[in-house]
């Protein structure tokens, strides 16, 4: 099992959630053989709130976390059967994401955690998608983590708990935010990621020379900003789009995003291969847009022609949840985290702090 220290104490940990769109609160008990089972799952979407804007609304993502918070973990204790006191910790996301929400999470926590004498364990969001795979597949470190969500275009290794080394990140857009802007431009709706898959499902991948960008260059960074913007300018082009044009469009898109990804995984091995830390066996893929199946294929087979077998977690463990936060809280209480009485919110917090900083921006900021 993937614990170093697999015969420690069983933990039962509250997970709270609160660093973008998402309203969430878990359990989640960690075995003393160090196997993990999630106990309940409860996520808030304000996709509804947002819908209207075409992307989230920091304030109006903070209001409704204050609203929605107290329920959504009264209904995470009661769809497990908890009681306060069969809870060894408070695991909060602590960072990064929006100011106004990761506030919200944080504070809540503190209060609960001082008033029921809880441990509290703050912790980083990305944590949370790279440890998903130890809860979900009991697997062991090292892996490769591709983390392709709104916010978030990344490869880590994931060495262990605390461990983590980012290869390579996203220097504009990530690659969810480059689904949501292509499909905004294109009238299609909100969120963009399913509405672009389907709609390319009937497209001809091949009808639109689109760029490929950074495809064959060292390392495994990720551009997507240079792509949005071709797409728009085919649109512009072909104006006014049919039908055939549109799913033309959004299959050549999702081509170019596939042969960019492929490309870029060979690099992250490569990488990974020539460092002395070792070469993973198993490639993760997390955050939202591992949700598509067109890319989830090409990844598959990419990873197998590498020799790395491909995992992605179920999808309501791939998008935001509480329960990734709960088990990675309860991983660093085993490994011997200390417990915090308070914690401090970080719009900017990334997992591999040794890291260059990267140039670019992302929905959430320059975010790791
Ligand atoms: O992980 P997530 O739920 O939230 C964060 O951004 O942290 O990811 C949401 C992102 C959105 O940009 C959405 O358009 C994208 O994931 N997404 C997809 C698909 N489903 C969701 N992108 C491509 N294909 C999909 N099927
Ligand atoms: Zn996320």
């Amino acid at each position: 099992m993937v614990s170093s220290r697999p015969s420690s104490k069983p933990l039962t940990v509250l997970g709270i959630e609160t660093s973008c769109d998402e309203t969430a609160a878990a359990v989640v008990s960690r075995a003393g053989d160090g196997s993990g089972v999630i106990r309940s799952n409860i996520v808030l979407s304000q996709l509804a709130e947002h819908a209207a804007f075409g992307g989230v609304v920091p304030e109006i993502a903070a209001r409704a976390h204050v609203t929605a918070l107290d329920g959504v973990i009264a209904a995470a204790l009661r769809d497990a059967g908890t009681e306060w006191d069969d809870l060894d910790a408070i695991a909060v996301t602590a960072g990064p994401g929006l100011i106004g929400g990761l506030l919200v999470g944080t504070v809540t926590a503190a209060a609960i955690a001082a008033a029921r004498g809880l441990a509290l364990m703050p912790v980083n969001h990305l944590e949370g998608h790279a440890l998903t795979a130890s809860l979900t597949d009991g697997l062991a470190f090292p892996y490769l983590l591709l983390l392709v969500s709104g916010g978030h275009s990344q490869f880590l290794l994931v060495e262990g708990v605390g461990r983590y080394k980012r290869l390579g990140s996203t220097i504009d857009d990530a690659l969810g935010e480059a689904f949501d802007k292509t499909a905004k431009l294109l009238g299609l709706a909100y969120p963009g990621g399913p509405s672009v898959e389907c709609c390319a499902r009937h497209g001809n991948p091949r009808r639109f020379d689109l760029p490929r960008p950074l495809k064959g260059s060292a390392g495994c960074d990720f551009s997507f900003s240079g792509l949005k913007t071709a797409v728009r300018q085919a649109a512009e082009a072909n104006a006014p789009l049919s039908d055939q044009d549109l799913a033309d469009l959004c299959a050549s898109f999702q081509m170019a995003v596939g042969d960019v990804l492929e490309d870029r995984l060979r690099h992250a091995v490569a990488a990974c291969r020539s460092s002395p830390d070792g070469s993973p066996g198993h490639l993760v893929a997390a955050g939202g847009v591992a949700a598509n199946l067109y890319l989830g294929n090409r990844l598959e087979k990419a990873a197998a022609a590498l020799g790395l077998s491909f995992i992605a977690p179920a999808l309501e463990l791939c998008t935001d949840n509480a329960a990734m936060i709960a088990w990675a809280g309860a991983l660093r209480l085993v490994e011997g985290y200390p417990a915090t009485r308070f914690a401090a919110a970080r719009a900017r917090w990334p997992l591999d702090e040794t890291a260059e900083p990267v140039i670019g921006a992302g929905r959430k900021g320059a975010r790791a």
